[in-house]
Formats: C-alpha cells, structure tokens, sequence
C-alpha cells in the first residue's frame, strides 16, 4: 500500500456512501463529499457540499409537538458533469460494463482521482479519467478536469456541466421524517460565455449562496467552441456542448468553480465574487500547481512518520487529511467551530461537540492559530452561555452540549431509536462537562503556545464564567461535608438517569466533579496570572470579588468523589448498585452491541439498569491528565490517589464499555499505553480502522469521526512520546509500541519548530538556528539543555532505567 493514497480498485455501490465520506476534498472554507460528477443524491450516491458555519433552522412536527433544528445545509451540487454520444444515454458507470475502474485519494496533493473503462449498451467503450480539487490555497475554488477517450466509436458527443441547487439534506436516514429543504432559489443566468451562475438562499438564516462555473473543452489540444445550450429551471443551470468526436481523440473538459456567501468578508455581494473569482482563476493545471503547493506546506507542518506499524502511515495521514480539510489556516478568519463530523456529511448536523478536546491538541503542535480561531468561537458565544446558565438557574457561563450558529443549546429533543421505530426524549444536553472541556482546552492552549494575550483577553474571561458556572451548580452536602454536582450526564450517553428516577440526570458524575474542581482551581490561579490593569478590568466588568476567588478555591477543595467500596473510582454516585450486563449473551445474541442501548430500549428494557458504557467516562480523566496532574487534583480534593487505583479503575470500566463511540477506544488505548502495550496498540488499530472500514456499522458515510481521527493521531504525537507541556517546560517521556521502530515529527513548541526523532531507543531533539534560549526540556523527569548544538540525542538505557546522552 502506497502511503500517500487511498486507492480503490472496484467499483462497489455499496462502498459508495462510506467511500463518498472518505473522499471528500476541502479546505476548511467548504468542502464536497467525494461523489462522482455523474452521480444523483439516491440510494447508492449522495454529493453533499457544505460550507463552514453555513447552518439554517426548519421546524417539524414529531410525535405531537414541533421541533427545531438547526442544520449544517446541503449546498448546490456543482459536481455535476456527465456526457453522452449522440443518441446514447447519459454516463452512468452502472447501467452498462465497467471493464476497469480505479480511483485514488492523493492525500500529498490533495487530488481525487478516477480512472476507468466503460462499454455502453451499444458496445462503445470510453475511457474516462478525471481530477477533482478544493483549491487549498484559494478557499473559494473547485475544480474538476475530464479526460474523455472514445476507444471504438466515433460522432458527436455532448458534455453537460451544471449547477444544481434543487437539493435538500437527504444524508442521514434517521433524519427523513424531518424537514429538510433549506434552499430557496434565488436566480440563474450566464454573466460570460463559458460561465453559467446560479443563486440561492437559506430559508431561515438567509444566507445567501452564489455558485459560478466556468467549463472549457479540448479536444487532441485545441480548444473547441461546439454548439452551446443552456438548460435552466428554478434552482438549476446546465451548460451543454456538443461536438465531434473520434476514435482514439482525447477530449479535456475543465470545469472551474467558484463559491461565494453573504458570510463572506471583502466582497461587494456573493453574486459578484463568485463570477469575478472564475473569471480570474487559472486554468486546471496551474490551479493543480498552486493547490499542490499549499498542501506541500501543510505536510511540512503537520506530517507524523512512522517506522513500521503497517498500514497505519497511510491511515494516520488521511486521519490528517481530513482534519485540515474540516479546519485549516483559512478557518482562522472564519466565525466557526469545528463540527464533531467534519463537513463530510449531515450526520450530528455539523454541530460542534466536546469533541474538541480530541481534536485541539494535534493543532496546538502544528498550526495553533486555528486553535485560537476555534476558541473565539466558543468567546464570542460567551453570551449566550451565560444565557444558558441562567435559564438553567445557574450563574456565569454554561456551554451547549451541542453548538452550532449563536451556540444556544442545538441538542435534538427527541431522537429516533431505528431499532425500535421510536422516538426517545434525548436528555444529552444534560452533559454539562461540556463547559469544563472549553476551559480545559483554552488552558492547554496557552500552555503550549504561551499566548498571554488570548489569556487575557479572551481565556480568562472565560474560564471566570466557566468556573463561576461550576461553583454555582455545586451544592453543600451537609452531611457529607462535601459539594454535589447533581443532575447531569458524565460523557457515557447510556446512563441519563436512575433505574426508577421519574427525572433525568444523575449526581455526581466522578469526570464532571474532577473536571469542576480543576476548573476552579485553575480560574484562581489564571486570576493571579493576568497582570493587575486586566485583573481589574475584568473584576470590575464580570463584579469578581476577591471573596468569589476564594470561594472557587474552597469548592475545588471539596467537591465530593464517589468510590465504590473496593476502592475503585464510581462512574456517579450509585453507579455500583446497577445491574451487571451479560455482555456475552448479548453479543452472542445481536453480535455488533455498539449501541445496546438501541437493543435494550427496542425489547422494552432500559440500558440506565446496567453497569454497561457506551464510551470512557472516569478513563477521561487519565486521557486528558498526565498522573502527576492527576495526583495534584486529587490531593487537592483531600482523596487518595495511587498507580493502583489507576490500573484497577481502568481494569473495571475497560469490561464494562461497548465502545458505542468511536472516542472511546482513543481514550481506552491511551490509557492502557503504558501498562498493557500490546492491547494499547490493538485498540489503536481499531481506531484507524473505524472510518476507513465504517467500523460503527453504517456511521461513516453520514459524515467522518474527526474526534477519533485526530485523537488517532495525538496517540502517536503525544500519547506514546509522553509529550506534554507543564509549568512552562516541554516533557517527553517515550515509550513506543512494540509493533513501531520510530517515528518523526515536527512540533511547534511556544513559537519555535523543533523536530522529534524516535528511532529504536534513541531520541533526538532538534531545536532551529539560532535558538540560543531554549528551556529547559525534560525526559522522564531529567533536565537536558540543547545548549549551542541546537541538539539533544539520548538513548535509553535499560540497565539504567533512565534516558543518558547518546556521544555515538
Ligand atoms: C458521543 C459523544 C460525542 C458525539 C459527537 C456521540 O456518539 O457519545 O461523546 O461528542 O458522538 O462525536
């Protein structure tokens, strides 16, 4: 397997959806599922082009009330392309013989490829070869060339390139009974020859869309003026050409496309930029050229190398692929989160989830200023948090579950069970641990890039709220002598309330509590981080007093943690008088149970009586801390804390988890990494493996699982390098998985590049030119200097049990 390509040798129509998602081209700006130009939205196809931030709202009545969602929409298909020789029918690969068909992902380049082999009814064969790009350098540019070959016929032959905005959001079965046209046709026309334009709006946001298509033909070289058609109806151009053909000539069909939205900044109307883009654009090839050249850049940054492992070089660079097609360098002038599916499909509706956490830290080492634009996002919603919090009846900032334009709380109310046909009152907006990861990833932030200023100005007035959030919903527990967080939903979306609870929520979760108490703690400390003028400024905006300072101080003391009576961490208070799952019947029984709580609710049963997970929810907190942090909060909160406590808690949810999300297996191998390497690196190949082979049953071709795509690659970056960033000094502390000799990377550590070499037990570290200040890093705990070689080399000693110079 090549490690730049994700090649398909067949074609398999029902591979087409996953393959679809897979193959989607972006750049962060839009971007457009990986259908063929040919392709219809139906069974077997579905082209989704979406924009970043670009959401509308529709109303439907379900099970007797009317619901609202709020949709990242299906955009005009500008895909469209196909051709037919005179008398014949439009391609479609699959109405006649396909004698060859290969299609690749060049994730260098950033290129879909296609080549195949077709013979029509009539016996004429054509070889069709085509490239597809989303302009990585210029956001608003698509582009797609054909190549035609009649093989044995000659005649006329007619090429039709359209752009089609009668589409609706059709991509997510479970959706259908809800409303789904969000386009309102605006207009159509032909502002130049070779250029049609067609105009749409949203319903509800009003955003308005202009989509405009330059296409060219060639034919043996020469460029071919044929008879021109316009074809329009309300929400649909097309552009037909027809001309003469023979055997063995080679026609080039170049179709350039430009998006525009009333989002947009520096434009006088969509309408205009869109037509003034196309007119300008290159031609294929020196879009190619320049489009290449982006991506080249990118690899440099963000490329991770690996010796050995397989096949996961290829699967960790798509997983990287795809994360800077959802979010890139020109996300950092946009208003948008980064939405928990990418823009790969409709799947969660592009909303924006704590899936951040998994995300942020592979940006954070390469390009943090998409961080940065990612948590102004969350900033400039601050409002509506604080909005969220007092409807709730809790004071300063409390985020949605799920976000998406004005993040208010977008989570769905119903949700239907396809197992059973019903609708279920979704409670999961209830997780309000959402909160502490925004303040957990502004801080993490900071921390590796040092970004006092974002502190100041944006960070810390965020995390004031986000603590001032938490000490309001924790309550004193006279008897117990300690704070209750009551009424929530840890991440583990099985359990929303108690076996016999009329009202959901649980109390207690162990990660939310742990999650508060660091966020309190971490609120006091920033408080005396930002200099005297702003510590001002915002006491006197936020009416912080010195005493509410002192009271997160004391809460973050004393939230309470529930242990079982073996001394293992309880998931939430009463966790451990829940039924045990027979989890072999059941997988005997129905074999995939991801989702047993769609199983367990379709035979009458509830899932909230077992002690069965959908995902990591305690195992969160050895995912996002390293120990020594852990035992800091723990000793903080007065509760023992030990490496046995660690293993033994890990050992307990480990059996008791379906998986039912794709993050959990991230979080479960990296926190087996270091005391079961082997099972570690076994559930890292299930990890790489949930999208490519849609490991969740159908999930992937709704939309890819960015959270466990980047989180994929953050087990290499940080997860087993031990690469962590506290108090200012950069930490290593390797520890490879068997199955790897090495791996290479660049990181971005506080404004400098440095590159990270792990070869067998050797460690290298080189820091830039010129770099004379280099902190101080440390390796297992020790102190190294790169000093004036710019350099440090290490190997590790086994004898030892410790890192020493390496001289050789
Ligand atoms: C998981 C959540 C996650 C969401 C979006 C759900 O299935 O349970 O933890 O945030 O998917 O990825």
């Amino acid at each position: 397997m090549n490690d730049w390509t994700l090649d398909y040798h067949a074609f398999d129509s029902a591979q087409e959806g996953l393959r679809e998602a897979l193959c989607t081209l972006g750049n962060g700006y839009f971007a457009t599922r990986g259908a063929a130009g040919e392709s219809e939205a139906g069974e077997i196809h579905y082209p989704g082009t979406y924009l970043a931030g670009g959401y509308n709202r529709l109303s439907t009545e379900i099970a007797g009330r009317v619901i609202e969602n709020e949709d990242l929409v299906n955009l005009p298909n500008w895909l469209c392309l196909t051709f037919r020789p005179e008398g014949g029918d439009w391609f479609n690969p699959m109405a006649g013989e396909l004698l060859d068909y290969q299609q690749s992902l060049d994730l260098k380049a950033g290129v879909l490829r296609r080549r195949l082999l077709f013979r029509d009814h009539q016996g004429r064969e054509t070889t069709l070869t085509t490239q597809r790009l989303v302009h990585m350098g210029q956001p608003h540019l698509g582009a797609i060339e054909w190549y035609i070959r009649p093989e044995n016929w000659s005649g006329r032959i007619s090429v039709r390139s359209a752009l089609d905005g009668r589409v609706i959001n059709a991509g997510v079965e479970r959706y259908r009974q809800l409303a789904s046209t969000h386009l309102v046709p605006l207009s159509t026309d032909t502002p130049c020859d070779d250029t049609i334009r067609l105009q749409v709006e949203t319903c509800q946001s009003r955003l308005r869309i202009a989509q405009a298509a330059r296409t060219r033909l060639r034919v043996n070289g020469q460029a071919v003026e044929g008879a021109h058609q316009i074809l329009q109806e309300s929400g649909y151009i097309a552009h037909e050409m027809t001309f003469e053909l023979t055997a063995g000539d080679e026609a080039v069909v170049e179709k350039v496309v430009a998006m525009h939205t009333s989002r947009d900044r520096a434009i006088a109307e969509p309408g205009l930029a869109a037509c003034q883009s196309v007119v300008r654009a290159g031609t294929f090839t020196e879009l190619l050229e320049s489009h290449r050249r982006v991506w080249s850049h990118l690899w440099q940054r963000c490329d991770v190398t690996l010796d050995g492992g397989e096949s996961a070089q290829m699967i960790l660079r798509l997983h990287i692929f795809h994360l800077l097609q959802t979010v890139s360098p020109h996300s950092v002038d946009l208003d948008v989160g980064v939405p928990a599916r990418g823009l790969h499909g409709e799947a969660y509706r592009g909303h924006i989830f704590w899936d951040e956490l998994f995300i942020f830290p592979f940006l954070n080492y390469r390009i943090p200023e998409i961080t940065r634009a990612l948590l102004c996002y969350r900033y400039r919603r601050l409002d509506e948090a604080r909005h969220l919090a007092r409807e709730a009846g809790y004071q300063g900032a409390m985020y949605p579950w799920q976000s998406g334009s004005d993040g208010r709380e977008e989570s769905q109310q119903v949700h239907l069970n396809p197992k059973s046909g019903r609708w279920i009152p979704d409670h999961s907006a209830l997780q309000r641990h959402v909160s502490a990861a925004v303040a957990f990833n502004v801080w993490r932030y900071v921390e590796v890039t040092d970004d006092r200023a974002f502190l100041a100005y944006y960070g810390a007035e965020m995390l004031f709220e986000i603590a001032r959030f938490w000490a309001s919903a924790a309550s004193w527990n006279a008897q117990r002598k300690r704070y209750d967080i009551c009424g929530v939903m840890g991440p583990d979306e099985f359990h929303d309330h108690y076996p016999d609870a009329q009202t959901p929520g649980l109390d207690n979760n162990t990660y939310t509590n742990v999650m508060a108490a660091w966020v309190l703690a971490r609120a006091a400390k920033v408080y005396d981080m930002i200099g005297e003028q702003r510590r001002q400024e915002l006491s006197e905006t936020l009416s912080l007093t010195e005493q509410e300072i002192s009271d997160w101080t004391t809460i973050g003391r004393a939230l309470f943690v529930p242990f079982h009576e073996d001394g293992i961490l309880s998931q939430f208070e009463g966790y451990e008088h829940l039924q045990e799952f027979d989890w072999a019947g059941y997988r005997e029984r129905y074999g995939d149970i991801h989702r047993l709580d769609r199983l367990l609710e379709a035979e009458g049963d509830s899932v909230n009586r077992y002690k069965a997970s959908k995902q990591a929810d305690v195992l969160m907190l050895f995912y996002l801390f390293s120990a020594e942090e852990l035992g800091d909060i723990f000793a903080q909160l007065d509760y023992p804390f030990s490496r046995e406590l660690i293993l033994s808690t890990i050992d307990y949810y480990q059996q008791r988890t379906s998986h039912g999300s794709t993050l959990s297996r991230v979080v479960t191998s990296w926190v087996l990494a270091r005391s079961d390497r082997r099972q570690a690196w076994d559930l890292f190949q299930q990890v790489l493996l949930s999208d490519i082979e849609d490991r969740q049953g159908g999930t992937t071709p709704e939309g890819i699982h960015l959270g466990a795509m980047a989180g994929s690659v953050d087990l290499i970056q940080r997860g087993h390098t031990g690469l962590e960033v506290r108090d200012g000094v950069l930490r290593l502390n390797p520890c490879l998985p068997e199955a790897l000799s090495g791996l290479h990377m660049r990181l971005r550590f506080r404004g400098h590049w440095l590159e990270l070499d792990l070869d067998g037990g050797r460690l290298t570290l080189t820091a830039p030119e010129g770099w004379a200040g280099l902190e101080r890093i440390l390796v297992r705990d020790q102190v190294y200097w790169v000093g004036e070689s710019q350099r440090i080399a290490l190997y590790f000693s086994p004898d030892e049990g410790c890192w020493q110079p390496d001289r050789g």
